[in-house]
């Protein structure tokens, strides 16, 4: 009998949550994550800033919190949709050192122009990279990037 009776209460208390889950939100969020995501992140540039990145969470997280910082009109609800969006959408992809070109690098780390060009550099004047011990002899390449992303080379 006990059992029945908790049996029906639990739905019932999640049914209350539901409804009070409703009634307290925000006309905004009708938007699919990626109306969110285009209403916030397409206003001051256009998708090319973010078109080819793939990011994992945390960078996707400092990145939006950033743009907040600079001025984006985003609520907090507003920020962790998005950085769901782009972590989902926007995911770190294998990386391959050895023939990926300068402009595919800076997509795929975060790094500057100049340093992705050193990647290429290093592997045109010493050969193909064998392993991230290499990665780490290149002039100006953060080890602690190469650290994180260590899992993405392929050689
Ligand atoms: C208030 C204006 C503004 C808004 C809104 C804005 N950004 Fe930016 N964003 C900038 C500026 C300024 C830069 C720097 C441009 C540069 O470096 O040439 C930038 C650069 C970027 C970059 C490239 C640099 C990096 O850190 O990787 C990415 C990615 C980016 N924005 C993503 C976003 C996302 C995602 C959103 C939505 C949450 C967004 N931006 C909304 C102003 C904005």
């Amino acid at each position: 009998m006990n059992f029945r009776v908790t049996g029906v209460r639990a739905p019932a208390g999640v049914l209350v949550l539901l409804c009070f889950a409703a009634v307290a939100r925000p006309q905004s969020n009708d938007e699919t994550p990626k109306q969110t995501f285009q209403r916030v992140c397409i206003d001051c540039h256009g998708m090319e800033m973010i078109e080819g990145k793939h990011y994992r969470r945390e960078l996707w997280q400092q990145t939006v919190e950033q743009m907040v910082r600079r001025g984006a009109r985003a609520s907090g609800d507003d920020v962790q949709t998005i950085v769901d969006y782009l972590a989902a959408n926007y995911a770190p992809t294998r990386i391959h050192v050895n023939s990926e070109s300068a402009a595919e690098l800076q997509l795929d780390l975060p790094i500057t122009l100049d340093t992705a060009s050193a990647i290429v550099r290093y592997r045109q004047d010493h050969g193909d990279f064998k392993s991230i011990d290499d990665l780490e002899k290149i002039p100006n390449l953060n080890p602690a990037i190469v650290k994180e992303n260590q899992d993405r080379f392929v050689f």
